[in-house]
């Protein structure tokens, strides 16, 4: 027997510029998924998903979860043949799109064989063969979702192209963000979306690399002023991104719409965070009340939405 833990994300800057090796900003939440791994008599593998989500989201991610673990089994090497596995998931994470609901669980179980195995995994391979099971999720991962998801923390990331390491840097800012994480509902497809960008970026590689140069200088700007805890130009930058994802198209209306409701109610930046065309939005507050009242909002208006601290 044995268990493991994977936490949920939010991308803070650069969700589909990363994959391209652009620099990106993610802070893990501290909310996650556990597994728990029995081993009984028999062969193969069975999965117990009692993870709480958004409705809908498990039944249409139903075949990449099952890929995924598939995957991690594999790259781990685990006798499948000689014993049956029973893999449970539970915890506190909501599984939706856009919160990392996908490498919270692929963390998890490859801690929890890591455990039951005795395969003395660190850190880095829990990593790797997390990173193994996102690629169910789509072929081009860039890690930025296990990487949070398994350190934990708030992080620069940067994904490299080639055969070297990403680079992953701990930042620390002098003050808290105040988030609010706002749920479409809505799951989106990480294959297809990132598809459709690589086709845009194709098609426009003008238009494309443009926007690629603006959003670097806008992610080092986005460092500094986390580095420097200057909340009104981290929320105004997060503005400037959120347009930016709107130009190569990831950006759904019911983004938009819940963007403006944070913008409207006081937010000093939002964001759609993750995949795009649906999942969740982000909205900066500069204070507790504004925050609250963030969430009042959406609420009234029918969506989800949940408070959350970053930094
Ligand atoms: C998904 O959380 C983030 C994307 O940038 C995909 C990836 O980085 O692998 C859309």
């Amino acid at each position: 027997m044995g268990t493991g833990k994977g936490y949920g994300k939010t991308i803070l800057f650069g969700e589909h510029f990363v994959v391209y090796g652009l620099p990106s900003i993610v802070s893990a939440l501290g909310v996650y998924t556990t597994a728990d791994v029995k081993v009984v008599k028999g062969n193969g593998w069975t999965v117990n998903d009692q993870r709480p989500a958004t409705p809908g989201y498990k039944e249409q991610k139903y075949a990449e979860v099952m890929q995924s673990i598939a995957n991690i089994i594999n790259h781990l090497k685990v006798d499948i043949e000689n014993q049956r596995i029973e893999i449970y998931f539970a915890g506190d994470l909501i599984a939706a799109s856009g919160v990392g609901a996908s490498a919270a669980q692929c963390t998890s179980v490859a801690r929890a064989l890591s455990e039951t195995f005795n395969l003395n995994l660190d850190d880095e391979k829990i990593n790797e063969a997390a990173y193994e099971g996102e690629k169910a999720y789509h072929g081009t991962p860039s890690g930025i979702d296990n990487t949070a998801s398994t350190f934990g923390g708030l992080i620069w990331f940067v994904r490299n192209l080639g055969a070297g390491k990403n680079t992953m840097d701990f930042l620390q800012s002098p003050r808290k963000m105040l988030i609010v994480v706002a749920n479409s509902g809505i799951t989106a497809s990480t294959t297809e979306v990132v598809a459709d960008v690589r086709r845009l970026r194709e098609e426009n590689p003008e238009k494309i690399e443009k926007i690629f140069g603006e959003y670097k200088k806008l992610v080092e700007a986005a460092k500094k002023a986390l580095l420097e805890g200057d909340i009104s130009a981290v929320g105004n930058l997060m503005n400037q991104n959120h347009k930016m994802l709107q130009q190569i198209t990831v950006s759904g209306e019911i983004n938009d719409e819940l963007v403006e409701i944070a913008l409207e109610n006081g937010a000093v930046g939002a964001k759609l965070t993750g995949t795009g065309r649906g999942g969740l939005v982000i909205g900066l507050a500069e204070n507790e009340d504004i925050q609250e009242k963030i969430v009042d909002v959406i609420e009234e208006k029918g969506y989800s939405a949940w408070r959350t601290t970053i930094g």
